[in-house]
């Protein structure tokens, strides 16, 4: 099944040089890359903490052009759009699983400027999302139980991307569909055959020993 965009590869800059995220950006714009992935933690939806929208603002002020694709990995994410869309993000997602109105949130999110997305953890179900899938722009799906970087590629996650892949199809939708969590080469892959067009990867690239090969086989999936 071939996905109807083209692959992007948004590194996380979760896994770049927190003393020096401006740096951490510029390498990533130098490879020619668009998109950067950026991890948005409350410390209570999930058990670690990041940065916030001034981190975003100083990275703008720093001159990045980048596509700023904000994962926002908070319990009450819908008190925080406005601020994060002024500081230049660029796509919002939000997750299902914390109550709270997601339509109404994803509306703001669009009436913003910005793109909309919508995430599920691991051991939420597809369906979960499903009803939503005709008001977003991207669909995430984690890889990983969200909180930290570097942990191991769940494959069992594969299948989900298959059913929202054949949704996708079936119902004439062209949201992105984003894997996040233990991608690199072999599992972006793999992600990418079941319908993944846009691959999260926080250690994989920051890692690499070279990133301009890293890079460009992402651009070939
Ligand atoms: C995890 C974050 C990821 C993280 C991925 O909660 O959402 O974006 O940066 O890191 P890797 O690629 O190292 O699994
Ligand atoms: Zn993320």
């Amino acid at each position: 099944m071939s996905p109807p965009h083209a692959p992007i590869l948004a590194p996380s800059l979760l896994a770049g040089d927190h003393a020096n995220l401006a740096a951490s950006a510029r390498l990533v714009a130098d490879l020619g890359l668009t998109w950067l992935h950026c991890d948005i933690m409350d410390g209570h939806f999930v058990p670690n903490l990041t940065f916030g929208p001034e981190t975003l603002a100083a990275l703008r002020r720093a001159g990045s052009k980048l596509f700023f694709d904000t994962h926002l990995m908070l319990s009450a994410p819908q008190y925080y759009i406005e601020a994060f869309a002024q500081a230049g993000a660029n796509l919002i997602s939000i997750h299902i699983e914390p109550a709270f109105d997601h339509a109404a949130t994803l509306a703001r999110i669009r009436s913003l400027g910005c793109l909309n997305g919508l995430v599920l953890n691991p051991g939420t179900p597809v369906s979960a999302v499903e009803p939503f899938l005709a008001q977003v722009d991207l669909i995430l799906v984690m890889t990983v139980q969200p909180g930290f970087g570097g942990q191991p590629f769940r494959r069992d996650m594969l299948s989900k991307l298959t059913q929202l892949a054949t949704w996708r199809r079936e119902r004439s939708l062209a949201f992105r569909l984003e894997v996040d969590g233990g991608v690199d080469l072999a599992t972006g892959a793999n992600c990418h055959a079941a319908g993944a067009d846009t691959f999260v990867a926080g250690t994989a690239f920051f890692k690499a020993h070279d990133q301009p090969a890293f890079a460009a086989a992402f651009a070939r999936l």
